[in-house]
């Protein structure tokens, strides 16, 4: 299980990983900075109820109303539900594989039904460190060179919208920075 919980904004210089400029777990705050950087992010309250087992269609139609609205907004086309946990196979290359510094020509767009994980996005000369948990929708940015990490124990279940499913696709940078920053576990 990830110890880390709380939705976390932590700004680095992207030459120093070991020292955070900005940490911190405001919401209001994450939205704010992330904002200035034309990155969404949001906080959702579920439509109905929710248990553990909700299937897909459950979980879109939860959360309906702030789907729809993106949609509208930003012309997403397509949106599915991928949920990972401990019988999800392969998870060690899966946690490795979007752990280098990659970009997307498509929004990469997620809302955390449950669990968490960890966006780092590198932006102007910093890296934002996103932790986001249940509740959060974040938007990374279309060619915006970033990575994910799921954690040593991932488990999230979370709803994905696409331009074009075709588009999210990683192209690596091949700069390993993301060896030089802390990992989320
Ligand atoms: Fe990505």
């Amino acid at each position: 299980m990830n110890t880390t919980l709380t939705s976390t904004l932590r700004v680095f210089d992207d030459a120093d990983g070991a020292r955070p400029l900005i940490d911190t777990t405001d919401r209001a705050e994450i939205a704010r900075i992330l904002g200035a950087n034309d990155i969404i992010f949001e906080r959702w309250e579920a439509g109905a109820p929710l248990t553990a087992e909700a299937d897909s269609e459950t979980i879109l139609r939860a959360y309906a109303a702030d789907i729809e609205r993106l949609k509208r907004a930003y012309g997403y086309t397509t949106v599915d539900v991928i949920r990972v946990g401990p019988a999800t196979p392969g998870l060690p290359a899966l946690r490795e594989k979007f752990l280098r510094e990659h970009t997307h020509t498509e929004d990469e767009v997620r809302f955390f039904v449950e669990g968490s994980a960890s966006f780092y996005l590198r932006l102007g000369g910093k890296v934002y460190q996103t932790i986001c948990t249940r509740g959060d929708l974040l938007s990374v940015p279309a060619n915006t060179t970033h990575w994910f990490d799921m954690g040593p124990a991932p488990q999230f279940a979370a709803i994905r919208l696409f331009v074009n499913p075709e588009g999210w696709v990683a192209n690596y940078t091949g700069d390993d920075i993301a060896a030089r920053f802390p990992k989320f576990e």
